[in-house]
């Protein structure tokens, strides 16, 4: 498999792959995540309140709750609902929850592209809210996922979604979107107003080290795809790859990444607002990596 061939939406979406990435996820991936959905929050807010008596979040993709914490921590008062296919990802993002006790989170695990159930019920949502996850779904808005995300909303709720935004359609979180065009023309073509955009640069500054563990051993299944990709002497790719994380990274603390991020609201009365945190690039940095190992014949 060569580093542009990767799996299949279908993989991606088993929760197991997700599962064995949990533990390890907010070492590396997740703090770079929080920053995309910090900005993302601030944008949703200021379309529609999320102190509102009649404000209620759902998190799709929530993963270990980079939303979802953050939610909570602005929004005591909010009930918010995380979902996720993994259910390894949902016991993570409980377990660290500030006060299980009296949160207002609850947990249901559901597929993204067709949350629609349960306590994810029909109009119950002010805010969808939903980051760098959509990324792996085959056609989020032309099977009608997005479609099902508006069903969720109150009227004139708001939907909100970052991505990673790469450089090159590569990788398995850009399998069919790969940035902010992508994003953008989503959203319009289901049917969300006035679609604007932002770009913000995250970054993936985990350090060397950091960097290698996440690569070699977090279980995460972007890398370890990517690693499936490599042929030869293994032993030589992480050598390789430290060199560059040095020389051209900095040990690993200025590794691109940006994401992009869009709000919107559900209504023909309503601006739809939409921003996007441009993500450089960042593993599809990995991908910048590669292009480096693959200059040198290692890959
Ligand atoms: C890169 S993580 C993002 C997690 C979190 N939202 C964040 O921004 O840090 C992608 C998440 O999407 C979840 N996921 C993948 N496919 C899914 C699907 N079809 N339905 C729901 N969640 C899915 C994974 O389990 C994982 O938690």
């Amino acid at each position: 498999m060569s580093p542009c061939q990767m799996p299949t939406a279908k993989e991606l979406a088993e929760p197991e792959r997700w599962d064995t990435a949990a533990e390890k996820y907010n070492d590396a991936v997740g703090r770079s995540s929080r920053f995309g959905a910090d900005r993302l929050i601030a944008m949703a807010d200021a379309l529609q309140s999320l102190n509102a008596p009649s404000a209620h979040a759902i998190d799709l993709g929530a993963g270990t709750g980079s939303v979802t914490h953050l939610l909570a921590d602005k929004y005591p008062s909010l009930p918010i609902l995380a979902t996720d296919i993994s259910p390894g990802m949902l016991n993570q993002l409980m377990s660290i929850a500030k006060d299980p006790a009296t949160t207002k989170i609850t947990t249901q695990v559901a597929d993204m592209a067709a949350p629609v159930g349960g306590a994810a019920s029909e109009g119950t949502f002010s805010h969808v809210i939903s980051t760098m996850a959509i990324q792996v779904l085959p056609d989020p808005a032309g099977e009608g996922t997005l479609a099902q995300w508006a069903r969720l909303l109150q009227p004139n709720g708001v939907v909100a979604i970052g991505i990673w935004d790469f450089d090159e359609n590569c990788g398995p979180h850009a399998l069919h979107w790969s940035g902010r065009a992508d994003l953008e023309g989503g959203l319009k073509k289901a049917g969300f107003n006035e679609v604007t955009s932002e770009v913000m640069h995250l970054g993936f500054d985990v350090g060397k080290e950091g960097f290698m563990q996440f690569f070699w051993e977090s279980g995460n299944p972007m890398p370890k795809d990517r690693q499936s990709s490599f042929e030869g002497d293994l032993g030589k790719v992480k050598v390789e790859m430290e060199r560059i994380l040095d020389e051209v990274y900095d040990g690993g603390s200025k590794i691109p990444l940006s994401a992009a991020l869009a709000v919107g609201c559900w209504s023909n009365s309503r601006i739809v607002p939409t921003h996007y945190i441009q993500s450089s690039k960042l593993l599809s940095s990995p991908s910048m990596l590669e292009n480096n190992l693959l200059s040198t014949g290692l890959l």
